[in-house]
């Protein structure tokens, strides 16, 4: 499964990089940066191209997080992405909102990033037992370090993983999928290209490649 991570700014961008990737990606991930610049609206657009997962990173209290999950799935995603962190209440508060739509429910684990070893990473197996527990669909995971990656999808059982960090914070497709990895999430490294369609396209042969 090939995410692409849609952080541009302004909306035109944005559909024109989904239009040219689409066809080479599973789906495209929306975070604050696009929302918070060009405005919800750009993700129902975003929608019709491909399913969309919103990263909105949800870790608030329940009430807040339904709010905040019900926002983004009347604005057509697919799915979004909550902290596990935030515990199981707002996880089952999401999940409910979730299942109201018909949508799906991804638990952040650890971050990718050298600050997801300070606090996270030892609560991450807990994690991952509290979005099974709650009915989550999938995991997201840091693809900078495979090998937790190994851990937190024994852990999973049938739980999705999915593994942001490939490309430009300096994780390795083939790592990350010889891990056990269901999917990766690429950003920069697509459409900061200077062919993002071509760029997508070569990514989506080699995990084709991979995972055959
Ligand atoms: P790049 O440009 O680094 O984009 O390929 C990665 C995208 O994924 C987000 N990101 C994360 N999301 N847990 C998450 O839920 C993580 O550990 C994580 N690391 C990166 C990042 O914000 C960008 O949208």
């Amino acid at each position: 499964m090939l995410i692409l991570a849609l952080d541009v700014l302004e909306r035109d961008v944005a559909l024109d990089v989904a239009r040219k990737c689409g066809e080479y990606v599973d789906f495209i991930k929306v975070n604050y940066p696009l929302v918070l610049s060009a405005g919800i609206d750009v993700v129902s657009e975003l929608s019709e191209i491909r399913p969309v997962i919103a990263d909105f990173k949800i870790a608030d209290i329940p009430y807040t997080a339904s709010l905040i999950a019900d926002i983004a799935f009347r604005h057509g995603v697919r799915a979004v992405i909550a902290h596990g962190f935030a515990g199981s209440d707002m996880l089952r508060a999401v999940r409910d909102v979730a299942d109201r739509h018909g949508g799906e429910v991804y638990a952040v684990t650890e971050l990718s990033s050298q600050g997801g070893r300070e606090f996270m990473t030892r609560h991450t197996l807990e994690i991952v037992d509290v979005a099974k527990e709650v009915g989550c669909d999938g995991l997201i995971a840091p693809a900078t370090r495979p090998e937790r990656i190994a851990e937190i999808k024994k852990r999973a059982e049938n739980l999705r993983v999915i593994c942001p960090g490939v490309g430009a914070q300096g994780g390795r497709l083939e790592d990350v999928l010889k891990a056990g990895a269901d999917g990766i999430i690429v950003g920069r490294t697509i459409y900061q290209s200077e062919d993002p369609a071509r760029t997508a396209r070569e990514i989506r042969e080699r995990i084709d490649g991979l995972m055959k």
